[in-house]
């Protein structure tokens, strides 16, 4: 058994930073080349699209791994910002979404091309079953910021998810937030 002290993080609700965090990634707009239907405009340049803020603990199913997200507001073509997505490289493994702050979507999918949405608010509590990709995407005009924990060894699959995408986009339309089928899928 992996021995780890019990701690304590302190969390910024509304911005998602973790103090001490133990690991910071960033995702700009060139690490998800060929994620989203369009290309970025040049204008755009390589904005940032998200950080997740991470407390490393052992990678062992006594463990739990907790993260914040942060998802920066806006489109790509038609499509919101969005995280990578991705499975669970122990299928079966599954993970706790809480909103914390702005508005946006958990689009799920299982390899068998069921899929749902769920909205993240503050105060929203997704439950992601084992089995399920999920991607999140910010649908609104501030940050989209949730917190993450997820069973030790879950491990990451990003590329089952990563040429054809989920079953379904969410697109910007003139009367609001749209899910459309991905004809990519
Ligand atoms: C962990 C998890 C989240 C995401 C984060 C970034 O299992 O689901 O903490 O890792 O929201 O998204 P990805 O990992 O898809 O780049
Ligand atoms: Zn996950």
């Amino acid at each position: 058994r992996d021995a780890v002290a019990p701690f304590n993080v302190l969390m910024e609700l509304d911005k998602g930073v973790l103090e001490p965090t133990d690991h910071t990634k960033r995702r700009h707009l060139s690490d998800m080349h060929g994620m989203y239907l369009e290309e970025p405009d040049e204008a755009a340049g390589d904005a940032l699209v998200y950080t997740v803020h991470e407390i490393v603990v052992p990678e062992s199913p006594d463990h739990i791994q907790c993260s914040t997200t942060i998802l920066q507001p806006g489109r790509v073509g038609r499509e919101f910002f969005m995280t990578k997505g991705h499975f669970h490289e122990v299928r079966g493994r599954s993970e706790v979404y809480l909103g914390l702050r702005g508005e946006g979507r958990l689009v799920m999918a299982t390899e068998g091309g069921d899929h749902a949405v769920e909205h993240i608010v503050p105060g929203s509590v997704s439950y992601v079953p084992g089995g399920w990709a999920h991607r999140s995407v910010n649908i609104g005009s501030e940050l989209l910021v949730f917190f993450a924990a997820y069973v030790g060894d879950a491990g990451h699959d990003y590329a089952t998810i990563e040429d054809e995408g989920l079953p379904v986009l969410l697109t910007d339309a003139p009367d609001g937030p749209r899910v459309e089928r991905n004809p990519r899928y």
